[in-house]
């Protein structure tokens, strides 16, 4: 899941590729390098680490020229070292590629390559791609690309430019994303929107197997057939500066405090009042097909599944229809059953992440009906649903999702309260005291933000402790699981999140006084059994921080530390819950001194299996 852009046009390609790479790095950042046309010959520089290593390559050596091409790296195939980044190139030197994405064929074909003459220099898969263009080049740089292309199995998004035909930019995709973006004489390729935005407003998202010629006054669509593909213009709906920091030390922190914002965006014209019928545009479900539900299967990855989680807790709960909720990359080992009347919901923030579109690609292929809940307009996600609710949380570049996910709540409960309007399978009352905890929530979560110097003494108590345990239940489960996985991916410190009731069947071993545990016990059903589960951890001497509503001296009394929550639904409690965790991930990563906004090992969009 790398990040690739390009430039062809009047400027210097160099300089706006590096500048569309730092707003892509949170794809990929072990290596990177850009490539132009600079007087006939193609010109490289390719570093290893982080892209400061690249701007410092070209302070140092200046690039001069266009097209260009550039490219940040998550490695895949061959580990990050500068013969490994890219862009690639063509054993005669005239063809540079990036790509984004895995060519499954890659072995074989670089066997027969190998066998034709070409010299492999790396252990990549995309190097291929660079052969197989000098191989098909007979001056005709879209041609080439095209019979590539079609030699290749797998994922991917290429940039390629050839310094025999340097008034052009090829770029040709199959399942990674890709936007062509359209300037007055100069144009752009990147894997999303976000990283040309300062430059143009206006792309062209295109879909899979489509392959572009690009010069500096157009943009020729076509299929592999090279018949032409007609595409509408997306005007990007958000400012440059949404891209931009804000003032704030990480991106993490500026979409924390983005929430409460984001969330009134996420309501507005859907719930106005509580005794208003809620309206999801998009949904593409007829009254009909919503009584006529016999299923609904959630499935997503990471802390989207979470969001899912959630949503099959309230879909049964609120709408009573059966539901299940399967992590992505499991569901197709699990076959599971796909009835007259299933729905599947696939939530996803990227759009992009493979396991999804494989699980949603798997369960249409079933006969289920798809409605995902997305963040990224017309991805790959949308384009492959049958309705589409967005979440309206702008961009999210932080590679910990924290935003995306309460809105993902929020909007998969939107959904489950319409289905338990439509079916009347909730009292009248049920569903207005809901809608009213809903409208109420945008408040309280300004209220959490504004209480997070809290959290953040509390951070401070614990931020030296490498082990800890979240534990919830019920609708909180979900919630004890997101807070861990927020905290292990930008701090590195083991967090587990559990069942509290399942916690005195194993985990209870690992509590002593060096583990902290994170008890999620707002008012609700199973209130009373937290409480208990609370004084075994207690018993052995672990230290608790407890999460709870305001002024519960109950809690207050058996716990260590304290994050207050104001009171709300315990149903709608998952999205308020969620933002001091996200806060207490964020200070104790912070005090530790680590790289939040990219931690090691991780992007933010996985488009590999
Ligand atoms: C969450 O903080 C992580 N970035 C990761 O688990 C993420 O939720 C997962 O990769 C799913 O991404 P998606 O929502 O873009 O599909």
């Amino acid at each position: 899941m790398c990040g690739i852009v390009g430039y062809i046009g009047p400027r210097s390609a160099a300089e706006i590729c590096l500048a569309g790479l730092k707003r892509l790095e949170y794809r990929g950042y072990d290596s990177a390098g850009v490539a132009v046309i600079s007087d006939g010959e193609l010109d490289v520089r390719k570093v290893v680490g982080k892209l400061a290593n690249l701007e410092e390559a070209l302070q140092a050596e200046p690039l001069v020229g266009a097209p260009g091409i550039g490219h940040t790296r998550w490695a895949t195939h061959g580990k990050p070292s500068v013969v490994n980044s890219h862009p690639h190139l063509s054993t005669n030197g005239r063809i540079a590629v990036v790509h984004n994405g895995i060519i499954e064929n890659y072995g074989e074909l670089r066997e027969q390559l190998t066998g034709e003459g070409h010299k492999f220099v790396s252990q990549t898969d995309t190097e291929v791609m660079a052969h197989l263009v000098q191989k098909y080049y007979e001056g005709d740089l879209r041609e080439a690309v095209r019979r590539a292309v079609l030699d290749l199995e797998g994922a991917f998004a290429f940039g390629v430019i050839c310094a025999d035909s340097p008034d052009e930019l090829v770029a040709v995709r199959r399942f990674s994303p890709l936007v062509i973006g359209l300037g007055e004489g100069e144009n752009y390729i990147a894997s999303d929107m976000g990283a040309i935005r300062p430059e143009t407003d206006k792309v062209y998202v295109i879909g899979d197997d489509e392959l572009a010629l690009i010069t500096r006054d157009d943009v020729e669509l076509t299929d592999l057939a090279l018949d032409p593909i007609e595409r509408e213009v997306f005007v990007i709906p958000w400012p440059a500066a949404a891209a931009q920091k804000g003032g704030h030390k990480h991106f993490m922190h500026k979409e924390i405090h983005e929430q409460a914002d984001a969330m009134h965006a996420c309501l507005a014209g859907r719930l106005s009042a509580p005794d208003q019928p809620i309206v999801l545009e998009g949904l593409a479900m007829s009254e009909r097909e919503i009584k006529d539900l016999r299923k609904v299967v959630f499935t997503a990855c990471g802390t989207a599944y979470h969001a899912g989680m959630v949503g099959r807790f309230v879909m049964e709960n609120l709408a009573q229809v059966p539901a299940e909720v399967d992590l992505a990359a499991e569901l197709r080992a699990r076959d599971p059953v796909v009835l007259d009347g299933t729905l599947a919901v696939v939530i996803s923030q990227s759009g992009e992440t493979a396991d999804t579109l494989v699980a949603l690609r798997d369960l249409k292929a079933k006969g289920a009906k798809v409605v995902s809940v997305l963040n990224v307009v017309d991805s790959s996600i949308a384009r492959e649903s049958d309705g589409v609710v967005y979440i309206q949380a702008g961009p999210e570049i932080g590679v910990a999702s924290t935003k995306a996910y309460t809105l993902q709540v929020l909007t998969t409960e939107l959904i489950a309260l319409r289905f338990a309007e439509v079916r009347q399978a909730a009292e009248p009352a049920v569903l207005r005291s809901l809608k009213e905890a809903l409208l109420d929530v945008p408040q309280q979560a300004q209220e959490l933000l504004d209480r997070e110097d809290d959290v953040r003494a509390v951070a401070q108590a614990y931020c030296q402790m490498a082990n800890s345990l979240f534990l919830g239940r019920g609708v909180n489960l979900a919630s004890a699981m997101e807070g861990a996985l927020k905290l292990k991916e930008i701090s590195y410190v083991h967090a587990e999140g559990y069942s509290a009731g399942e916690m005195k069947h194993g985990p209870i071993a690992l509590v002593d006084p060096n583990l902290f545990t994170v008890a999620i016990a707002v008012a609700g059903e199973v209130y009373e059994k937290m409480i208990g589960n609370i004084q075994e951890i207690k018993a052995r001497s672990g230290p608790v921080i407890g999460v709870a509503n305001d002024n519960d001296t109950v809690i207050g009394n058996e716990c260590d530390h304290m994050i207050w929550v104001p009171p709300c639904a315990e149903l709608v409690s998952p999205i308020t819950v969620a933002i001091p965790l996200q806060l207490l991930a964020y200070h104790i990563a912070d005090m530790r001194g680590e790289d939040i906004d990219q931690p090691r090992n991780l992007a933010k969009t996985v488009t590999v299996e």
